[in-house]
């Protein structure tokens, strides 16, 4: 246990010497914090329901970015929409000024990477095999050189292995490598999750509850974990429902309603609104208040719908 962050040694943050290696092969990091995820006036309509309305989002570089929001406000609406899954009936969505594709594989080559609120890992392959399927993207390898096991295919596999177990160190998770990814603790494969869309060498990462069904130790690793991203350059959007966790973690916060914008501002401009207080869960205000105060997870009854 640790003495400063009170986490165990296998939820401490990313040491240091796996940050500047990562960071080092990730060269991602420009520090220009110019827009580098934009979204413009987005809506999303499901026949007769309007999913998503309007919704403008600028995402600089090496910013952190919260998106909180009751049940089904359309927040996991938003991120299909950013990463290709679903094509919004109006409005654009750019990576740095271009057009995103609007196909999840090219999206993720583009260099935007996501988890989902349900964990989708392959439950039958190792924690590492998880990790290598995500590098897979970043190789550049014909078909030719792969069936020949060419030296061009070795010296990529053997630096898609060496990247493998840097990540799986990163994400504290070296001890699983060999582990299939259902004997995992719950905890632990949505850090794998995370890890496995690192491997990609993303640019931005969408993170869709990362911290659901965590208890509290685990949620502050995630907290600590999701700094060390940001400290390797990637940008990052995070959908939470947890109020404490978004409010100490995030530049910035936006609050989604019923599928519209309500609110954008610092954490503590959010925290203090009214609208917010009021819209945002629809408790008495004095409750609510003191629940974003405290921290205690409003939306604690909420079970995870499929998305
Ligand atoms: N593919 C879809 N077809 C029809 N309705 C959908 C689809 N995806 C989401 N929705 C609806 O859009 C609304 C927003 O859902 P969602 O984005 O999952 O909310 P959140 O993630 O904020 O809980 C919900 O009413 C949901 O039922
Ligand atoms: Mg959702």
């Amino acid at each position: 246990m640790s003495e400063e962050t009170g986490l165990p040694p296998e939820l401490e943050a990313p040491p240091e010497e796996v940050k500047a290696v990562l960071a080092d092969d990730m060269h991602i990091a420009t520090g220009t914090r110019e827009p580098i995820l934009e979204a413009a006036g987005v809506t999303m309509q499901f026949g007769g329901l309007r999913a998503l309305n309007d919704v403008t989002m600028s995402l600089k570089e090496g910013e952190v970015i919260g998106l909180i929001g009751p049940n089904g406000a359309g927040k996991t609406t938003f991120f299909n929409c950013l990463t290709g899954l679903y094509t919004p009936t109006s409005g654009a969505v750019t990576l740095r000024g271009e057009q995103m594709p609007q196909d999840p594989s090219r999206v993720t080559e583009a260099g935007v990477a996501r988890t989902f609120q349900n964990i989708r890992l392959f439950p039958s392959m190792t924690a590492r095999e998880n990790v290598l399927v995500g590098r897979h993207v970043r190789m550049k390898q014909g078909p030719i050189s792969s069936l020949l096991h060419g030296p061009r295919f070795r010296r990529s596999e053997a630096e898609a292995k060496d990247r493998a177990e840097k990540l799986l160190a990163f994400v504290g998770l070296s001890r699983f490598a060999d582990e299939l990814a259902r004997n995992l603790p719950y905890g632990d494969q949505r850090r794998l999750e995370i890890a496995r869309a690192l491997a990609t060498d993303p640019s931005v990462l969408l993170l869709d509850e990362p911290t659901a069904g965590m208890n509290a130790q685990e949620t502050e690793a995630t907290r600590q974990l999701i700094f060390a991203i940001r400290d390797l350059g990637v940008s990052v959007v995070v959908i939470e429902h947890d109020t404490k966790f978004i409010f100490t973690l995030c530049d910035r916060v936006l609050v989604l309603v019923q599928g519209e914008l309500l609110v954008e501002g610092s954490p503590d401009e959010v925290r203090g609104d009214p609208r917010v207080i009021e819209a945002y869960l629809g408790a008495p205000p004095e409750e609510i208040e003191a629940q974003l105060h405290t921290g205690a997870n409003p939306a604690s009854d909420t079970v995870e719908g499929e998305s």
